[in-house]
């Protein structure tokens, strides 16, 4: 097991030769890992790798390159890694380097250079090949690097070297591989849905008129690294009142209110891989009658989603049939209005529901993969075995909206489970964090 992966070395061996079955013959990858972001003046935000290298390697360090070089066929191919060299004073102020030499024993690359030794090894390996494959959302910088490494190949063309002609992006091929969650991965993604619904109950639990959205916050970041994942996969939402209907909302900064909603959107990052979950709530333990028949509905809705997924489904039946139940619901509720075929019709809810059911899931919060969507945005991939998406409703009406019955207005719910899909249909990861009316007013009356 690498350091911080949960993952045996022999998976990343196992992507890699996978990765590499697929590159075109007589070819090189080269894949750049994270570089460290300044915060401010000398100070860094914590880094976060490059997710693309992370799969390949497992390799946690900053600057670092993955060369994949294939000549004739995949048997003879190599990985070479080119990374930080030990140096005790950086490490003394900035914390322990891996080395070459222990990372082609921990790694389990065929070789490890030093940094400094990369155009003088490299170079080489990229002469006389066809193509260069790079992540074309890599950083400028690092295109820049294998443009340079391109134009000095080209450089010795008249002692016969030929240099690569094509540069192919590659990122597709490895967001393919990273949709279908092997099951180690799998198994990391139900621990850190478990750590992460710990943490919705502790925030129910803390939860308290008076207190402030970001008191709240610290309840989750607290469960989350004190149970191993130690930063949030995501900018964590606390989001009381009409608060929840700001999408995005992070500020967390406002007073909890009695006889609002708060309504939560937090995941850790385990191992790299996130949870992303949603929960909202009454303030005071108890909803009111309004907020219970909207909040009902959206769980309705989202168990009818949820309950529909199976190899072959696709995203785009699924908002089917969530357009149509929410549509249905907010009629029956008076909240839209008119005549109701046509309200269906124009899958009026989306009023009211104002973003996508769901995403796929993984080493990003909004992980890759391709949706296969069309001009009117439907998502017509059938899901397969192996592949983690969220299920996430919600029904938006926002305070300054006068269509409707002041009851409704500030009103803002979602509820977002992580669900894998499996041979038979599906396996909600999301296992702990209280969703029904009953369960949340149980555990908040305690
Ligand atoms: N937490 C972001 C999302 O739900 O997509
Ligand atoms: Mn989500
Ligand atoms: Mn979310």
């Amino acid at each position: 097991m690498i350091k911080n992966t949960l993952l045996p070395v022999a998976e990343f061996c196992q992507r890699r030769s996978d990765f590499i079955a697929q590159m075109p013959a007589n070819s090189i990858a080269l894949i750049s890992a994270g570089k460290e972001v300044t915060r401010s003046n000398d100070t860094e935000y914590p880094f976060c790798q490059s997710k693309h290298f992370y799969y390949l390697t497992g390799f946690n360090e900053p600057d670092a390159i993955l060369a994949l070089v294939k000549n004739g066929q995949s048997r003879s191919a190599q990985s070479i890694l080119f990374s930080r060299e030990k140096d005790q004073l950086q490490e003394i102020w900035h914390g322990r380097r891996v080395g070459q030499k222990q990372a082609v024993i921990d790694y389990q690359v065929d070789s490890c250079f030093n940094l400094a030794e990369v155009d003088e090894q490299l170079l080489p390996l990229i002469a006389g090949k066809s193509a260069v494959l790079i992540c074309q959302p890599e950083l400028t910088e690092f295109q820049q690097q294998v443009l340079n490494w391109l134009s000095q190949v080209r450089k010795s063309a008249r002692s016969g070297v030929k240099a690569p002609k094509s540069l192919i992006d590659c990122s597709e091929l490895i967001d393919e591989m990273r949709l279908h969650k092997s099951s180690a991965e799998l198994d990391i993604m139900r621990q850190v849905n478990v750590i992460s619904g710990a943490a919705h109950q502790r925030a129910m639990l803390q939860t308290q008129a008076g207190k402030f959205e970001y008191q709240i916050e610290a309840e989750l970041l607290h469960e989350f690294a004190s149970n191993g994942a130690r930063y949030p996969a995501y900018g964590t939402i606390v989001a009381g009142g009409d608060n929840a209907n700001i999408l995005h909302y992070t500020d967390n900064d406002d007073a909890l209110n009695n006889g609002d909603l708060l309504l939560i959107d937090a995941g850790g990052e385990l191992a790299g891989y996130a949870a992303d979950i949603t929960r909202t709530f009454p303030i005071s333990g108890k909803f009111t009658e309004p907020q219970a028949l909207i909040y009902q509905l959206v769980l309705d809705s989202q168990n009818l989603a949820i309950e529909a997924i199976k190899p072959q489904q696709t995203f785009a039946e699924l908002n089917r049939l969530v357009g149509g139940f929410l549509t249905q619901g907010l009629y029956d509720l008076g909240i839209l209005t008119g005549d109701l075929s046509e309200l269906l019709a124009q899958k009026a809810c989306k009023k009211y529901f104002i973003h996508g059911l769901g995403h796929w899931l993984g080493l990003d919060v909004h992980d890759v993969g391709d949706y296969h969507s069309n001009q009117q945005r439907e998502q017509h991939r059938p899901f397969a075995t192996g592949m983690v998406m969220t299920i996430e409703p919600g029904i938006y009406i926002p305070l300054t909206d006068q269509s409707v019955d002041e009851k409704w207005r500030g009103i803002g719910v979602r509820i977002e489970d992580n669900i894998a899909v499996t041979p038979t249909g599906f396996e909600n990861l999301t296992v702990n964090a209280p969703k029904t009316i009953a369960e949340i007013e149980t555990l908040m009356s305690k």
